[in-house]
């Protein structure tokens, strides 16, 4: 007799709401989270405490540079960083203690510990024996680093690191321009740091874009960041507090070093598979870590699913969530669901770049036709009236039948507002189709409408 129709292993934002989803579909589940709290990286040391900080340090960054202007006097405030840290983590406990909640209200067990497959519908978590119909893997990724490169979480960090600085760093080294290196790089260079970002490729932001990234890193440069592209990183020394990075040109193979107090390690993260006993239990894994699954995220052993980080697929909360409800709409028996053509990522910077579909130089390789409508948000009131005109919203739509294909957004509230296109692409929209909707005035939304204009006759305030 199974104890459990459900066990998913970790309860990071796949694995709980997946574990939400079975229990509100009648489902018998538990959840086996080894952390103190619920909510894996995202909630304890990824999205949520960053996104804390860069409100934070945004917020005071606005107060040295605008606030005069629009009348508002006085003295700027000082940064107390333990503090700034302080709020961070109530941040995260509310929300970590959110999810306990969750569970108890949709009768998911959480199972405190580490689980471990050892058998056929068995999970092991330290000496209790739990049975269950299926098991989800959930559980995650950890960050990846590099030859030659120790993290110590003191002076060499990671992204968890870099969130508990107890000072801030007047030298601040970051290796590769991906998100986690240009968000926590950004909240550093705002809070006084000088920071310098060394990236293998000769661009920023790799995937994105890159017109949208040319205008990035022009943007970040104005802001304080400075960049040495094309240059792999070699190794970190550490000595007297400090580290020096070496690097390497890939133009003409020259060395050289930088000296920094902090060294940010951002060079990817790897799916997270240590100690779970999948070899064991026959579940095929790559030879990077990875689960292998197929169109139901099945692996090859029977009523075994794994879903997020430690799958295909971008890393991105968000997708882990969506596959999460999708695993258990089909452990369920019903048609789970999820739409790859439409995953948005965004970059929680200022200005905030997102981006939903293909992008130009995909569609170039696809050989497609398509029109590109673009609009700046300099010709935006709303972004105007808040110092915010840096940016445009470039549409990428089918030349034939004006389907929307990619949007890219650099600006005001990209993250939020790239959602009306994730909806017009699940129902198959044509460019003009958003263009034809009324959206209020003055909002930065207006953009978009823009930019789909663009894409027809023209826009209005371009
Ligand atoms: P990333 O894959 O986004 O970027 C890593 C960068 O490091 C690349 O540009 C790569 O070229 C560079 N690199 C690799 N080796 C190097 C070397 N030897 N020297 C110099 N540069 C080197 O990885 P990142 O930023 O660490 O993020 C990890 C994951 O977490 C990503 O999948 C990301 O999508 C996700 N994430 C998403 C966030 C969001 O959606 N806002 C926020 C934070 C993380």
């Amino acid at each position: 007799m199974a104890d459990y129709d459900v066990i998913v292993i970790g309860g990071g934002p796949g694995g709980y709401v997946c574990g939400i989803r079975c229990a509100q579909l009648g489902l018998k589940t538990a959840c086996v989270e080894g952390r103190e709290t619920l909510g894996g990286t995202c909630l304890n040391v990824g999205c949520i405490p960053s996104k804390a900080m860069l409100h934070a340090s945004e917020l005071y960054h606005e107060s040295t540079t605008h606030f005069e202007t629009m009348g508002l006097m006085g003295n700027a405030p000082s940064v107390d960083l333990s503090k700034m840290v302080e709020y961070k983590q109530s941040t995260v406990e509310s929300n970590t203690s959110g999810i306990e909640f969750l569970f108890k209200k949709n009768k998911v067990d959480w199972i405190k510990g580490w689980g471990k497959v050892t058998g056929e519908g068995q999970v092991t978590v330290g000496d209790d024996v739990h049975k269950a119909k299926n098991i989800v893997i959930a559980t995650g990724s950890e960050p990846s680093t590099l030859p030659g490169v120790e993290i110590d979480e003191e002076t060499v960090v990671s992204s968890t690191g870099a969130l508990v600085l107890k000072e801030i760093p007047k030298k601040l080294a970051v290796i590769g321009a991906g998100v986690i290196g240009l968000e926590l790089g950004s909240v550093y260079a705002r809070l006084g740091s000088e920071v310098t970002v060394i990236e293998f490729l000769d661009h920023i932001t790799p995937g994105m874009d890159a017109e949208v990234s040319k205008n990035f890193q022009r943007l970040l440069k104005k802001q304080g960041l400075n960049f040495i592209l094309n240059s792999a990183v070699q190794s970190v020394e550490t000595a007297d507090g400090g580290a020096k990075v070496t690097y390497k040109s890939r133009k003409d193979d020259s060395e050289s070093t930088l000296d920094a107090d902090i060294v940010l390690v951002a060079t990817g993260r790897k799916p997270y598979t240590k100690g779970l006993g999948l070899e064991d239990a026959g579940v095929t894994v790559t030879d990077r870590g990875m689960v292998e699954i197929d169109a139901m995220w099945r692996t090859n052993v029977p009523h075994i699913y794994a879903i997020g980080d430690v799958v295909k697929g971008p890393m991105l909360a968000h997708k882990a969530e969506d596959e999460g409800m999708a695993v258990a709409e089909t452990i369920a028996g019903k048609h789970g669901h999820v739409n790859y053509n439409v995953i948005p990522g965004v970059i929680y910077t200022a200005p905030e770049v997102a981006n939903v579909g293909k992008t130009e130089e995909q569609l170039k390789e696809e050989g497609r036709k398509y029109t590109v409508g673009k609009f700046p948000f300099m010709g935006n009131a709303r972004a105007k009236a808040h110092f915010m005109g840096d940016g445009f919203v470039k549409m990428l739509a089918d030349a034939e039948t004006d389907r929307i294909l990619g949007v890219h957004i650099i600006g005001p509230g990209a993250g939020d507002i790239i959602h009306e296109i994730c909806v017009a692409m699940e129902f198959g929209a044509a460019a003009e189709d958003i263009a034809r909707t009324c959206h209020a005035h003055p909002t930065f939304s207006e953009a978009v409408r823009e930019a789909a204009l663009a894409c027809g006759d023209g826009a209005i305030h371009a």
